[in-house]
């Protein structure tokens, strides 16, 4: 079987990378369809040497798609994906729209692939910190269990799309030239201020909830329970985060401490070779020789980094660690194509007759 595949917010920095993730893919594709606002229609992209011309999105362009990966924002994907997956499409959708959804798997095939089986038609993909963060600690989980997480995030500025990353680009620019730094998206688009990002650290990212915390940090707690525990709001592993934006164009990086069940079945050089035989990981773990995960060094690349393992000589049974990805590949397109590789390979590209918004 070959598919119909669409891409919502083609012209996006997610959306440009998914094109190219899929022409990586194993999916055999019949035609794709590149979706974007009015503003990009028009527009000529190419797909495997092909023009394809980016079209306006509305609910029939669906008519005749098999598989939607959408990154085009969270008020898209509410109002486009229902649409389309009333018209047979299965969406694998990069937005935080549905992710808490009862009723819509969030999958990182590393670490909950059978989720997928469950689908009503739309799949989820998490946060790109969260990513990250569980295909890490997933292989540590399997042999010693986890009993709590602690994270903070050094998160890169091309997360919030690419009119984020102009803007990083040209406050460089301005404090180069000794000039004022201006600021009209971070640390995020909607807000009522705006600070630079260059040479600066932001500690907001997304909307603080009432409790002091950032959507973004409870994103990441809520996010990392349904995934490796099947409940967000699962008591079995205890997760914190501080998500801080620093002035890096690509790639995540996040200090983790994790405590496990069972300290008997650990100790850092057996947390290294989970981590070097680990599914989509990459060990770069050698201190004398100085060899640590960047940001620089990841990008580009659709695996997970780590390094500086070491157990906290204070908490024996708690961990550190280092992890770093391309936060627009693995931590959103690759990780979607992933998602949509699996349902192509499980023979999973079907709307099930009690559908999503049925
Ligand atoms: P457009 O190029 O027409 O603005 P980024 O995450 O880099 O900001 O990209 C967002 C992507 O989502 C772009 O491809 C953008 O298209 C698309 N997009 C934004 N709003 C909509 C909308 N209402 N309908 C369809 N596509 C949208």
């Amino acid at each position: 079987r070959e598919y119909n595949v669409a891409i919502l917010g083609a012209t996006g920095a997610v959306g440009t990378r998914m094109i190219d993730q899929l022409e990586k893919s194993s999916i055999p594709v019949k035609n794709v369809k590149f979706l974007a606002s009015s503003r990009s229609a028009g527009k000529v992209l190419q797909f495997k040497g092909q023009d394809v011309v980016v079209e306006e999105t509305t609910p029939e362009v669906f008519d005749d798609v098999d598989i939607v990966l959408a990154s085009a924002g969270g008020a898209a994907s509410k109002k486009f994906l229902p649409e389309a997956v009333k018209r047979g499409a299965v969406a694998v959708d990069n937005t935080s729209a549905f992710r808490m959804d009862s009723e819509v798997p969030l999958v990182v095939p590393e670490v909950n692939e059978q989720a997928i089986y469950d689908h009503k038609g739309i799949i989820a993909n998490p946060n790109c910190s969260t990513i990250q963060m569980v295909v890490a600690l997933q292989p540590i989980k399997e042999v010693a269990g986890l009993k709590q997480v602690i994270v903070s995030t050094y998160q890169a500025g091309s997360g919030a799309g690419q009119m984020a990353i102009k803007e990083l680009d040209n406050e460089a620019q301005q404090h180069l030239d000794g000039k004022p730094m201006t600021a009209e998206i971070f640390p995020v688009k909607g807000e009522k201020k705006h600070y630079p990002l260059a040479f600066n650290l932001l500690p907001q990212i997304d909307v603080f909830e009432e409790d002091g915390s950032t959507h973004e940090e409870w994103k990441m707690v809520h996010e990392t329970k349904k995934i490796m525990s099947g409940d967000m709001n699962s008591d079995e592993i205890k997760v914190n985060a501080t998500c801080v934006r620093v002035p890096v164009v690509i790639g995540h990086g996040e200090s983790v401490f994790f405590e496990v069940e069972d300290p008997s079945k650990l100790d850092t050089k057996k947390v290294q070779e989970l981590i070097k035989n680990g599914k989509g990981l990459v060990l770069q773990d050698d201190p004398a020789n100085q060899i640590y995960p960047q940001p620089i060094d990841a990008e580009g690349h659709t695996e997970t980094f780590v390094g500086r393992v070491r157990e906290d000589p204070e908490n024996p049974g708690s961990y550190n660690m280092w992890v770093v990805a391309d936060n627009l590949l693995k931590g959103a397109a690759a990780n979607t194509v992933q998602i949509a590789e699996k349902l192509v390979e499980h023979d999973l590209v079907h709307v099930p007759d009690e559908y999503y918004g049925k």
